[in-house]
C-alpha cells in the first residue's frame, strides 16, 4: 500500500512506520491516523512482521501533536467525535495490536505524539527527545489517551504536574519516570529498536501475543486480569509454539517457532 503521510517499510521480520511530515514536525492530521491505522493493520495482518517500530522522519520530531490547524473552530460535539475518532482507530488499536509496537521517540512527542508513544508496548528515546501534554496550554486536555495512560505510566501525582504545567520532560527525566525504557543517541535509536525487536522475534509470537493481552488486561475496566492470564497460559498449551518451546528445552536445542 502507499501513502501519502507515512512511510512503511518491511526488512528482516520488522516493519517500521515513519510518520512523514517533517515541515509540520509530523503532526498528526485526520489523513496521517488513517494512514497510520491501516499501516499498523497491515503490518499486524502480516505474519512475516513479528515486530512494529513507529519512529518520526526528519531529527527534529516524533510527533508535534495533533494537528491544531485542523481542530482549532471544532464545537463541542466535533472536539468529542475527534477524540472517540482517534482513540478508536489508532491509540486504542496500536495498544491491542497482538505484533509488539516499539516506539522510537527521535525528538518532540508531544500532545498526540506522547499519547502515540504511550499506545506503543513501550519506548525508547533518542537523547534529543522532548516529551509533555501541552494541551492545557491551548485550552483542551489530552483527548487521545493521555490523561489515562501518562498516570499508568508515570504515577498520578506526576501525570498531574505534567497536564497542569503543560511542560516538557526531557530524555532523562522520561527515563527515570519510567516513561521510556533507554536513552541512546539519535543516530543510535532505529538499529537499537531494531536490536530488542530482534531479541522479541527469537520468542513465540503466539505466545507474545497472549501475553500482550494479559498485560493490557490490567487496565480494562471491569475485566479481572488474572482471570484473562489463566485463560491465556492455557491457551498457550494448544500451540505448535508451546510444543517447539518445550520439545527444544528438552533437546538442549534453540527452539524454532513455527508462530502457530
Ligand atoms: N499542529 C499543527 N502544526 C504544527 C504543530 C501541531 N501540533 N506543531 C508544529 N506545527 C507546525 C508549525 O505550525 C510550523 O508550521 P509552519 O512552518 O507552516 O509555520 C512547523 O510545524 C514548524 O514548527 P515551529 O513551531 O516553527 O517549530 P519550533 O522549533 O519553533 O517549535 C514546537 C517546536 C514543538 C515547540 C512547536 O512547534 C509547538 O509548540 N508545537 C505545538 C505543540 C503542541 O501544542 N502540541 C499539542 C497539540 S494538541
Amino acid at each position: 500500500m502507499s501513502y501519502e503521510n507515512i512511510l512503511s517499510e518491511f526488512k528482516n521480520g520488522i516493519t517500521t512506520i515513519s510518520i512523514n511530515r517533517p515541515k509540520k514536525l509530523n503532526a498528526l492530521n485526520k489523513a496521517t491516523i488513517q494512514e497510520l491505522h491501516d499501516a499498523f493493520d497491515e503490518a499486524d495482518k502480516n505474519p512475516e512482521t513479528k515486530a512494529i517500530i513507529i519512529t518520526g522522519s526528519g531529527e527534529k520530531a516524533f510527533v508535534a501533536g495533533a494537528d491544531i490547524s485542523e481542530f482549532a473552530d471544532f464545537s463541542v460535539e466535533e472536539g468529542g467525535k475527534l477524540a472517540a475518532k482517534g482513540q478508536d482507530l489508532l491509540f486504542n488499536f496500536v495498544e491491542n495490536l497482538s505484533t509488539p509496537v516499539i516506539a522510537a521517540v527521535n525528538g518532540f512527542a508531544l500532545g498526540g505524539g506522547l499519547e502515540l508513544a504511550m499506545a506503543c508496548h513501550f519506548r525508547i528515546a533518542s537523547n534529543n527527545a522532548k516529551m509533555g501534554l501541552p494541551e492545557t496550554s491551548l485550552g483542551v486536555i489530552p483527548g487521545y489517551g493521555g490523561t489515562q495512560r501518562l498516570p499508568q505510566l508515570v504515577g498520578k501525582g506526576r501525570a498531574m504536574e505534567m497536564v497542569m504545567t503543560a511542560g516538557m520532560i526531557d530524555a532523562n527525566q522520561a527515563l527515570h519516570y519510567g516513561l521510556v525504557n533507554h536513552v541512546v543517541e539519535l543516530d543510535e535509536l532505529v538499529s537499537f529498536a531494531e536490536k530488542i525487536a530482534s531479541k522479541i522475534m527469537r520468542n513465540s509470537s503466539v505466545a507474545i501475543a497472549e501475553a500482550i493481552r494479559a498485560i493490557n488486561a490490567n487496565y480494562k475496566d471491569g475485566v479481572n486480569g488474572f482471570d484473562i492470564e489463566v485463560e491465556a497460559f492455557g491457551n498457550c498449551f494448544g500451540t505448535e509454539d508451546f510444543t517447539e518451546g518445550t520439545t527444544a528445552f528438552l533437546e538442549k536445542r534453540k527452539a524454532d517457532f513455527p508462530g502457530k
